[in-house]
């Protein structure tokens, strides 16, 4: 199982190119499933995740081929031969619920394994399910597997979610692209990604109303075509590596980053000390003076993405004074904390809240990665922390962060990939 081992204590400085968007890519490979023309991505990442859906794809019928490009740009197209999606798969990458909406829309019935919980959450897939059988489909649990089909064809309807979802409202978008009639979708999530993929819908011949705000109308249209789509920059990607910057005391280029899509994260780390600048071609982030504690909630976009939580949260460890991160948006995000503490930092977690009282430094150590966000938060402490940090089980991270390592070596971190 490899690890990652890190030296801390030297300010990173040069460039690193932003990858695209893991969580728009998911959804739009999803898409392919809807239109039995070559959907043609660009801009793709090479990760884990993207790995595990183009399998997931595969067994559907519907072939992704990598056409040049170092296989960033994907051709995904064919017959859908296949409506079950299995456990197997599902319980690697909770995204794979994504081609529920979609086969439902085009063949009306999908076998899908229900995602189960995962570190951060029991993430339940309620929303997506209620919004089906508002427009007509049906579902059974059956050992494990929602079973879903509809008589004839998806029907328009009005959806108010109770609460932000952006994978539920990724599952109806598509679904709703074909379906007979009107779709209201009221209280959408407004993540960019969610915008990247209805733009790559209406490029595929759909027709919808609302793009980036929070009330989507959808005319459904009979079918869609292909289409070719370049995917946006991953916004975690970059405040991440503006983090990186940040907490080493350095100066980084985030080529290809875009400071419109980073929402209150511009804000909250600028308020910590953080010098974001934006460059024609990306965001010129330095750490000018000290860093200063800022509290933070995390929300829906465009609030502070939970996503940067635990980024976030690292980087105040080593600020001067006090900050509150709270986390509303899952129930079990903080297992970082205590990896981060074995490091020296001093935070303490009471219910949704974290009380981080930043310390002049921290110290490496043995650290066990958690989730996704949680690793990189700890390769972050390792570029500050005095001494030798190595991170294990750092599949995680190879889920939705590109060649961290080489990225980071570049600018001049001391960090390389042990296996083993
Ligand atoms: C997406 O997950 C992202 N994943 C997550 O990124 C991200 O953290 C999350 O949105 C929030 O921004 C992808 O895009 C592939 P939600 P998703 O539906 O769609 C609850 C990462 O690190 N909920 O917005 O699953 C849910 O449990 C990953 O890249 C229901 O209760 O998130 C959560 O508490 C982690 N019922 C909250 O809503 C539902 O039917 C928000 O979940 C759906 C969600």
């Amino acid at each position: 199982m490899d690890r990652i081992r890190i030296r801390g204590g030297r300010p990173l400085s040069g460039e690193i190119a932003i990858g695209g968007a893991k969580n728009a890519a998911l959804p739009l490979m999803a898409a392919g499933l809807l239109t039995a023309d070559r959907l043609v991505l660009s801009n793709v990442p090479r990760l884990a995740d993207i790995q595990t859906m183009s399998a997931l794809l595969a067994q559907h019928g519907v072939a992704v081929d990598p056409v040049g490009n170092a296989g960033r740009m994907l051709s995904i197209g064919g017959a859908i031969t296949n409506t079950e999606a299995p456990y197997d798969i599902v319980r690697k990458m909770r995204a794979s619920v994504l081609v529920l909406g979609p086969l439902l829309a085009r063949v009306g019935e999908a076998r899908v394994s229900l995602p189960g919980g995962c570190a951060i959450g029991t993430r339940p897939v309620d929303l997506h399910l209620k919004g089906l059988e508002q427009m007509g489909a049906r579902f059974d649990l059956n050992a494990g597997y929602i079973d879903g089909r509809i008589d004839g064809r998806l029907r328009g309807a009005k959806i108010v979610f109770p609460f932000v979802s952006v994978g539920a409202t990724e599952n109806l978008l598509m679904a709703a692209s074909l379906a007979d009639g009107r779709t209201v979708l009221a209280n959408a999530a407004r993540e960019p990604e969610i915008g990247d993929l209805a733009a790559c819908l209406v490029a595929m011949g759909a027709r919808i109303e609302g793009i980036g705000t929070d009330t989507l109308t959808i005319e459904g249209v009979d079918r869609l075509h292909g289409a070719d789509h370049a995917i946006i920059p991953d916004r975690i990607e970059t405040g991440s590596y503006a983090c990186a910057a940040a907490i080493s005391g350095g100066s980084v280029f985030l080529r290809g980053a875009r400071l419109d899509h980073l929402g209150a994260t511009v804000r909250i780390l600028r308020d910590a000390g953080v010098d974001i600048g934006e460059e024609p071609d990306g965001l010129m982030v330095r750490r000018l003076n000290g860093l200063h504690g800022a509290d933070v909630m995390t929300e829906p976009y465009p609030g502070f993405p939970t996503d940067m939580q635990a980024q976030y949260m690292a980087l105040m460890s080593v600020a001067e004074g006090a900050s509150m991160v709270t986390e509303t948006i899952f129930e079990n995000r903080f297992m970082h904390v205590p990896e981060l503490n074995r490091m020296g930092a001093r935070i303490n977690v009471h219910g949704t809240s974290a009380i981080v009282r930043g310390v002049p430094s921290l110290s490496g150590a043995p650290v066990m990665a958690t989730d996704l966000r949680a690793s990189l938060s700890l390769i972050l402490a390792g570029l500050a922390a005095k001494g030798e940090t190595v991170v294990n089980r750092v599949y995680h991270l190879d889920r939705g962060y590109e060649a961290v390592e080489q990225k980071l070596a570049a600018c001049g971190a001391d960090i390389e990939r042990i296996g083993g």
